[in-house]
């Protein structure tokens, strides 16, 4: 696996390679089965896979998050050489950011719900740094997790607005033995919060049978509920329209049910589609 800093290096080596089909999954490392299982399927459907791993400020609203996300990147590199990857771009932020400026492209609101609502500004980072990065790369198709199922809608609206030719695929949430999802900052739980944690897979899935004798708004109360009462900060529950995100009135179009909730020490979002 090669390792690029710069930009313009990455691009030349990937353009030598003279490849058709580029898959790219960019990450903020810290990697674990779930980043990996990105990589998996970018190798079983392009010729090339190229990741990136890159802690990107201008998303973090809390300074403190931004300090304390883990950067682990010798594990990182012994993980992607393990499953394969063609090459690492590990840029700078200078050589990204040329300058401080975001992004201005209209979200259609996707990024003032939910993610968006309690964490301001998160979105317009996210797509800054993703149309950076694709720009660098120019990958064929990108490869990014159902966990972040708002940042899937998202990163898709901003590459319609741009007309990307882009192939989008949104991969299966990983999870632990117990149903926790797969994420960078389950390793600050404590073995307690671990354990309370759980419960958020337990209540997904059982919203899944729940979901035939109730109606989405009553279902999303169900739910609140039950976080609650295993012992989490609920900041929303709700059953919502997997294309425009606004909470579901009915059950006749695709729906997925968006959790967040907060424990002592780390904050997690999950979800499941319903429909
Ligand atoms: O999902 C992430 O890890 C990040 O939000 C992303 C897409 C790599 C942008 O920094």
């Amino acid at each position: 696996m090669l390792i690029f800093k710069k930009q313009s290096d990455l691009r030349n080596w990937i353009s030598r390679q003279g490849k058709v089909c580029i898959g790219f999954v960019p990450t903020m490392g810290a990697l674990h089965r779930g980043h990996i299982s990105l990589i998996e399927q970018s190798k079983r459907e392009c010729e090339l896979t190229v990741c990136s791993i890159f802690v990107n400020p201008t998303q973090f609203n809390d300074p403190a998050d931004l300090a304390k996300y883990p950067r682990p990147i010798g594990s990182d590199i012994e993980l992607l050489l393990q499953a394969g990857c063609d090459a690492l771009f590990l840029p700078e932020y200078d050589d990204l950011y040329k300058t401080d400026e975001l992004l201005q492209t209209d979200l259609g609101g996707l990024d003032a719900l939910w993610e968006g609502a309690i964490r301001p500004g998160h979105f317009q980072g996210v797509v800054t740094v993703v149309k950076k990065l694709f720009d660098a790369v120019r990958p064929t198709h990108v490869f990014f997790g159902q966990k972040d199922f708002q940042q899937c809608s998202v990163i898709r609206k901003m590459m319609r607005n741009f007309d990307m030719k882009i192939s989008f695929r949104m991969c299966d949430i990983v999870r632990e033995d117990d149903g926790l999802a797969m994420s960078s900052r389950n390793i600050r739980l404590s073995a307690e919060e671990r354990k309370t944690a759980s419960n958020i897979y337990k209540t997904l899935s059982t919203a899944t049978i729940k979901k035939e004798t109730l109606s989405p708004e009553m279902l999303g109360q169900w739910a609140t509920k039950e976080l609650g009462n295993a012992g989490m900060v609920v900041e929303y529950a709700a059953i919502v329209d997997t294309t425009d995100l606004k909470p579901a009135t009915t059950w006749e179009w695709p729906t997925v049910l968006l959790v967040a909730v907060k424990l002592p020490s780390v904050r997690l979002i999950d979800n499941i589609l319903l429909s």
